[in-house]
Protein backbone atom coordinates (compact mmCIF):
# COMPACT_ATOMS: atom_id res chain seq x y z
CA UNK A 1 0.00 0.00 0.00
CA UNK A 2 1.23 3.56 -0.83
CA UNK A 3 0.66 5.81 2.06
CA UNK A 4 -1.38 9.16 1.23
CA UNK A 5 2.00 11.15 1.94
CA UNK A 6 3.90 9.37 -0.37
CA UNK A 7 1.46 9.28 -3.12
CA UNK A 8 0.97 13.17 -3.06
CA UNK A 9 4.83 13.42 -3.10
CA UNK A 10 5.25 10.89 -6.12
CA UNK A 11 2.06 13.16 -7.72
CA UNK A 12 3.49 16.44 -6.78
CA UNK A 13 7.21 15.15 -8.73
CA UNK A 14 5.41 13.98 -11.76
CA UNK A 15 3.34 17.82 -12.18
CA UNK A 16 6.29 19.81 -11.40
CA UNK A 17 8.15 18.27 -13.82
CA UNK A 18 5.83 18.47 -16.29
CA UNK A 19 4.69 22.02 -15.60
CA UNK A 20 8.43 22.84 -16.49
CA UNK A 21 7.64 21.77 -19.83
CA UNK A 22 4.22 22.92 -20.66
CA UNK A 23 2.65 26.92 -21.45
CA UNK A 24 -0.70 26.17 -20.07
CA UNK A 25 -2.24 23.80 -18.15
CA UNK A 26 -4.85 21.70 -19.81
CA UNK A 27 -8.74 21.66 -19.28
CA UNK A 28 -9.50 18.56 -20.59
CA UNK A 29 -7.72 14.56 -20.22
CA UNK A 30 -8.21 12.39 -23.45
CA UNK A 31 -7.12 8.45 -22.88
CA UNK A 32 -6.52 6.77 -26.23
CA UNK A 33 -7.87 3.28 -26.50
CA UNK A 34 -6.04 0.39 -28.20
CA UNK A 35 -5.93 1.26 -31.81
CA UNK A 36 -7.03 4.72 -31.24
CA UNK A 37 -4.08 6.61 -30.63
CA UNK A 38 -3.52 8.89 -33.92
CA UNK A 39 -6.39 11.49 -32.52
CA UNK A 40 -3.22 12.59 -31.07
CA UNK A 41 -1.58 13.23 -34.26
CA UNK A 42 -3.56 16.35 -34.79
CA UNK A 43 -3.10 18.33 -31.14
CA UNK A 44 -1.60 21.51 -32.65
CA UNK A 45 1.32 23.14 -31.00
CA UNK A 46 2.26 19.96 -29.85
CA UNK A 47 4.70 19.16 -26.51
CA UNK A 48 5.17 15.66 -26.01
CA UNK A 49 6.72 14.13 -23.36
CA UNK A 50 7.90 10.15 -23.42
CA UNK A 51 6.37 8.31 -20.07
CA UNK A 52 9.92 7.39 -19.35
CA UNK A 53 11.06 11.20 -18.99
CA UNK A 54 8.41 11.45 -15.92
CA UNK A 55 9.25 10.97 -12.98
CA UNK A 56 7.08 8.19 -11.42
CA UNK A 57 4.96 7.16 -14.13
CA UNK A 58 4.62 3.70 -15.12
CA UNK A 59 6.02 2.57 -18.69
CA UNK A 60 4.09 1.12 -21.27
CA UNK A 61 5.15 -2.51 -22.24
CA UNK A 62 2.62 -3.02 -25.09
CA UNK A 63 3.73 -3.39 -28.68
CA UNK A 64 1.81 -0.53 -30.50
CA UNK A 65 1.56 1.43 -27.34
CA UNK A 66 4.15 4.71 -27.67
CA UNK A 67 3.70 5.55 -23.97
CA UNK A 68 3.53 9.26 -24.41
CA UNK A 69 1.92 12.45 -23.44
CA UNK A 70 0.94 14.88 -25.78
CA UNK A 71 -0.15 18.51 -24.66
CA UNK A 72 -1.37 21.08 -26.99
CA UNK A 73 -4.42 22.68 -28.89
CA UNK A 74 -7.21 20.09 -30.29
CA UNK A 75 -10.23 21.84 -31.51
CA UNK A 76 -9.39 25.39 -29.68
CA UNK A 77 -8.52 23.43 -26.10
CA UNK A 78 -5.77 22.73 -23.93
CA UNK A 79 -5.33 19.01 -23.47
CA UNK A 80 -3.46 16.20 -22.10
CA UNK A 81 -3.62 13.36 -24.69
CA UNK A 82 -2.48 9.93 -22.85
CA UNK A 83 -1.21 7.75 -25.88
CA UNK A 84 -0.77 4.42 -24.72
CA UNK A 85 -2.34 3.37 -21.13
CA UNK A 86 -1.51 1.25 -18.57
CA UNK A 87 -3.69 -2.26 -18.29
CA UNK A 88 -4.27 -4.31 -14.99
CA UNK A 89 -3.76 -7.26 -17.26
CA UNK A 90 -0.11 -6.40 -18.16
CA UNK A 91 0.60 -7.01 -14.27
CA UNK A 92 0.35 -2.93 -13.16
CA UNK A 93 -1.18 -2.26 -9.70
CA UNK A 94 -4.50 -0.39 -9.76
CA UNK A 95 -2.22 3.06 -8.29
CA UNK A 96 0.19 2.54 -11.28
CA UNK A 97 -3.15 1.85 -13.83
CA UNK A 98 -4.80 4.84 -12.25
CA UNK A 99 -1.58 7.83 -12.00
CA UNK A 100 -2.50 9.71 -15.16
CA UNK A 101 -5.64 10.21 -13.95
CA UNK A 102 -4.75 10.96 -10.31
CA UNK A 103 -1.36 13.62 -11.39
CA UNK A 104 -4.50 14.97 -14.16
CA UNK A 105 -6.54 15.73 -11.45
CA UNK A 106 -3.71 17.58 -9.29
CA UNK A 107 -2.88 19.66 -12.70
CA UNK A 108 -6.14 20.94 -12.13
CA UNK A 109 -7.64 19.07 -15.14
CA UNK A 110 -11.47 18.96 -14.55
CA UNK A 111 -12.86 16.77 -17.50
CA UNK A 112 -11.75 13.54 -18.68
CA UNK A 113 -12.42 11.46 -22.47
CA UNK A 114 -12.15 7.77 -22.03
CA UNK A 115 -11.82 5.65 -25.13
CA UNK A 116 -11.61 2.31 -25.47
CA UNK A 117 -11.91 -1.16 -28.18
CA UNK A 118 -14.50 -3.48 -26.80
CA UNK A 119 -16.31 -6.58 -27.04
CA UNK A 120 -19.81 -5.89 -28.21
CA UNK A 121 -22.62 -7.74 -25.99
CA UNK A 122 -25.99 -6.28 -26.97
CA UNK A 123 -26.85 -7.99 -30.27
CA UNK A 124 -27.62 -4.50 -31.59
CA UNK A 125 -24.65 -4.07 -32.00
CA UNK A 126 -21.64 -4.18 -34.87
CA UNK A 127 -18.03 -4.06 -35.02
CA UNK A 128 -17.12 -0.76 -35.86
CA UNK A 129 -19.95 1.15 -33.81
CA UNK A 130 -19.17 3.76 -31.78
CA UNK A 131 -21.22 3.65 -28.24
CA UNK A 132 -21.41 5.98 -25.51
CA UNK A 133 -20.95 4.48 -22.65
CA UNK A 134 -23.69 5.37 -20.41
CA UNK A 135 -22.69 3.26 -16.83
CA UNK A 136 -20.38 0.52 -15.80
CA UNK A 137 -19.64 -2.61 -13.96
CA UNK A 138 -16.66 -3.21 -12.12
CA UNK A 139 -15.68 -7.13 -12.44
CA UNK A 140 -11.95 -6.40 -12.43
CA UNK A 141 -11.87 -8.14 -8.89
CA UNK A 142 -10.50 -4.77 -7.21
CA UNK A 143 -11.39 -0.98 -7.09
CA UNK A 144 -8.41 1.28 -7.36
CA UNK A 145 -9.66 3.68 -4.47
CA UNK A 146 -8.70 0.25 -1.85
CA UNK A 147 -6.14 1.31 0.32
CA UNK A 148 -5.41 4.54 2.42
CA UNK A 149 -7.57 7.46 0.68
CA UNK A 150 -5.68 10.26 -0.69
CA UNK A 151 -8.34 12.78 0.83
CA UNK A 152 -6.48 15.89 -1.08
CA UNK A 153 -7.73 14.15 -3.92
CA UNK A 154 -11.39 13.06 -3.08
CA UNK A 155 -13.32 11.69 -0.51
CA UNK A 156 -13.57 7.77 1.17
CA UNK A 157 -16.71 6.76 -0.11
CA UNK A 158 -17.29 8.84 -3.64
CA UNK A 159 -20.66 8.54 -5.16
CA UNK A 160 -20.61 7.41 -8.48
CA UNK A 161 -24.48 7.64 -9.38
CA UNK A 162 -23.86 9.69 -12.35
CA UNK A 163 -19.59 8.13 -13.25
CA UNK A 164 -20.20 9.05 -16.74
CA UNK A 165 -21.66 13.04 -16.91
CA UNK A 166 -25.12 13.31 -18.31
CA UNK A 167 -24.76 16.16 -20.04
CA UNK A 168 -21.73 15.36 -21.93
CA UNK A 169 -23.61 11.35 -22.39
CA UNK A 170 -26.53 14.15 -24.42
CA UNK A 171 -23.93 16.51 -26.25
CA UNK A 172 -22.45 13.55 -27.47
CA UNK A 173 -25.13 11.41 -28.87
CA UNK A 174 -26.53 14.83 -30.67
CA UNK A 175 -23.25 14.89 -32.95
CA UNK A 176 -22.86 11.24 -33.42
CA UNK A 177 -26.87 12.10 -35.17
CA UNK A 178 -25.38 15.23 -36.86
CA UNK A 179 -22.68 12.88 -38.28
CA UNK A 180 -25.12 10.23 -39.52
CA UNK A 181 -23.61 7.81 -36.74
CA UNK A 182 -26.28 5.42 -34.94
CA UNK A 183 -27.14 7.00 -32.38
CA UNK A 184 -25.51 3.81 -29.34
CA UNK A 185 -24.92 4.18 -25.81
CA UNK A 186 -24.58 1.21 -23.33
CA UNK A 187 -23.07 0.03 -20.19
CA UNK A 188 -19.64 -1.50 -20.12
CA UNK A 189 -18.17 -4.46 -18.29
CA UNK A 190 -15.16 -3.47 -16.55
CA UNK A 191 -12.77 -7.35 -16.43
CA UNK A 192 -9.40 -7.97 -16.14
CA UNK A 193 -8.45 -10.51 -18.59
CA UNK A 194 -6.07 -11.30 -20.57
CA UNK A 195 -8.34 -13.86 -21.52
CA UNK A 196 -11.22 -13.02 -23.66
CA UNK A 197 -14.14 -14.47 -21.98
CA UNK A 198 -16.24 -17.36 -22.49
CA UNK A 199 -19.54 -17.69 -24.21
CA UNK A 200 -20.96 -18.61 -20.87
CA UNK A 201 -19.05 -15.46 -19.45
CA UNK A 202 -20.50 -13.56 -22.30
CA UNK A 203 -24.35 -14.63 -21.57
CA UNK A 204 -23.94 -13.97 -17.73
CA UNK A 205 -22.81 -10.32 -18.99
CA UNK A 206 -25.60 -9.84 -20.66
CA UNK A 207 -27.90 -10.88 -17.87
CA UNK A 208 -26.43 -8.62 -15.77
CA UNK A 209 -26.84 -5.64 -17.96
CA UNK A 210 -24.18 -5.37 -19.85
CA UNK A 211 -23.55 -3.92 -23.50
CA UNK A 212 -19.97 -3.89 -24.08
CA UNK A 213 -16.82 -5.87 -22.59
CA UNK A 214 -12.93 -4.19 -22.01
CA UNK A 215 -10.17 -4.40 -19.58
CA UNK A 216 -9.44 -1.01 -19.00
CA UNK A 217 -11.48 2.09 -18.20
CA UNK A 218 -13.59 1.38 -15.51
CA UNK A 219 -10.16 1.97 -13.06
CA UNK A 220 -9.53 5.53 -14.44
CA UNK A 221 -13.32 6.12 -14.20
CA UNK A 222 -13.62 5.42 -10.75
CA UNK A 223 -10.48 7.51 -9.70
CA UNK A 224 -11.83 10.57 -11.77
CA UNK A 225 -14.95 10.25 -9.99
CA UNK A 226 -12.94 10.33 -6.77
CA UNK A 227 -11.17 13.51 -7.94
CA UNK A 228 -14.94 14.88 -8.79
CA UNK A 229 -13.92 15.50 -12.45
CA UNK A 230 -16.41 14.89 -15.70
CA UNK A 231 -15.93 11.97 -17.45
CA UNK A 232 -17.09 10.88 -20.94
CA UNK A 233 -16.86 7.27 -22.13
CA UNK A 234 -16.41 5.95 -25.63
CA UNK A 235 -15.88 2.36 -26.71
CA UNK A 236 -15.38 0.81 -30.41
CA UNK A 237 -16.62 -2.18 -30.89
CA UNK A 238 -13.66 -4.08 -32.28
CA UNK A 239 -16.08 -7.30 -32.16
CA UNK A 240 -18.87 -9.20 -31.39
CA UNK A 241 -17.85 -11.16 -27.43
CA UNK A 242 -17.13 -14.60 -27.46
CA UNK A 243 -20.22 -17.17 -28.53
CA UNK A 244 -22.14 -14.62 -30.28
CA UNK A 245 -20.71 -15.23 -34.22
CA UNK A 246 -19.30 -18.22 -34.88
CA UNK A 247 -15.70 -17.41 -35.09
CA UNK A 248 -12.70 -17.02 -32.68
CA UNK A 249 -11.76 -14.00 -31.05
CA UNK A 250 -8.38 -12.60 -32.35
CA UNK A 251 -6.21 -9.21 -31.13
CA UNK A 252 -5.37 -8.85 -34.93
CA UNK A 253 -8.96 -8.69 -35.60
CA UNK A 254 -9.64 -6.07 -32.44
CA UNK A 255 -6.67 -3.84 -34.27
CA UNK A 256 -7.97 -4.56 -37.73
CA UNK A 257 -11.11 -2.65 -36.93
CA UNK A 258 -9.98 0.14 -34.84
CA UNK A 259 -8.17 1.30 -37.85
CA UNK A 260 -10.63 0.55 -40.21
CA UNK A 261 -13.09 2.95 -38.23
CA UNK A 262 -10.26 5.68 -37.03
CA UNK A 263 -11.12 7.90 -39.26
CA UNK A 264 -14.98 8.07 -38.03
CA UNK A 265 -13.62 8.13 -34.71
CA UNK A 266 -11.47 10.99 -34.91
CA UNK A 267 -14.00 13.10 -36.73
CA UNK A 268 -16.06 12.19 -34.08
CA UNK A 269 -14.05 13.28 -30.91
CA UNK A 270 -13.12 16.40 -32.65
CA UNK A 271 -16.31 18.03 -33.27
CA UNK A 272 -17.18 16.23 -29.61
CA UNK A 273 -14.27 18.09 -27.82
CA UNK A 274 -15.36 21.30 -29.27
CA UNK A 275 -18.81 21.16 -26.94
CA UNK A 276 -17.81 19.86 -23.76
CA UNK A 277 -17.28 22.40 -21.09
N1 LIG B 1 -13.54 -8.79 -24.55
C1 LIG B 1 -12.78 -8.07 -23.68
N2 LIG B 1 -12.07 -7.03 -24.07
C2 LIG B 1 -12.11 -6.66 -25.35
C3 LIG B 1 -12.88 -7.35 -26.30
C4 LIG B 1 -13.64 -8.49 -25.86
O1 LIG B 1 -14.34 -9.16 -26.64
N3 LIG B 1 -12.70 -6.74 -27.50
C5 LIG B 1 -11.87 -5.69 -27.27
N4 LIG B 1 -11.50 -5.63 -25.99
Amino acid sequence: MITEKKMTTKINDAREYISKKIPEIPELGIVLGSGLGNLAELVQNQIVIPYKEIPNFPLSTVQGHPGRLVFGLLSGKQVMVLQGRFHFYEGYEMHEVTFPVRLMKNMGIKGLVVTNAAGGINVNYEPGDIVIINDHINLMGCNPLRGANYSDQGARFPDLSEAYNSEWRKKALGIMGELGLKVLQGVYVGVSGPSYETPAEIRYLRTIGADLVGMSTVPEVIVANHGRMKVLGISCVTNMAAGILAQKLEHAEVIAITSRIEKVFVSFVKKLIEVLD
